[in-house]
């Protein structure tokens, strides 16, 4: 009489089930592996990616940045992070003087205040600091 193992050997047999999760696990760890790899690529990039260097010149009106959304107009200069506040996707719209988000239509004025739904929350407004001596405009994303 043979007995079974947990790990699919019988006797030191290897079962037919023992085989396939040896092959299962086989073919699995290299997408596992690739998976931790571009994970940590991207942690490490968006880790890097927190603030932004702009050049000396702000165009005027709406500019998609990036992450940010950068306002130049009678106000000043401003920045918004260019996520939805409903369910994240990325703003990179502009109809009229509401920037428009292409998942679900939120739509916010350009105070970065919800003017139509399903987004209830303002955008995350942004730091922007300008350098006077390079005249450049960096944007902190989290500040
Ligand atoms: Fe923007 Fe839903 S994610 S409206």
């Amino acid at each position: 009489m043979r007995l079974k193992t947990n790990s699919g050997h019988k006797s030191g047999k290897l079962t037919r089930r023992g085989f396939f999760h040896i092959l299962v696990a086989l073919l699995a760890s290299p997408a596992i592996l690739w998976w931790f790899m571009v994970g940590r690529r991207d942690m490490k990039m968006s880790a890097r990616q927190q603030s932004l260097i702009i050049g000396k010149a702000i165009p005027p009106g709406v500019s998609f940045i990036d992450f940010a959304i950068v306002i130049n107009n009678e106000d000043g200069v401003s920045a918004f992070e260019a996520k939805c506040t409903h369910l994240g996707c990325r703003i990179s719209k502009i109809e009229g003087d509401q920037l428009v988000c292409p998942c679900h239509g939120s739509r916010y004025n350009l105070s970065g205040k919800p003017v139509k739904g399903p987004a209830v929350k303002k955008l995350k407004k942004l730091k922007i600091v300008h350098d006077p001596r390079s005249g450049e405009y960096i944007i902190h994303k989290n500040e």
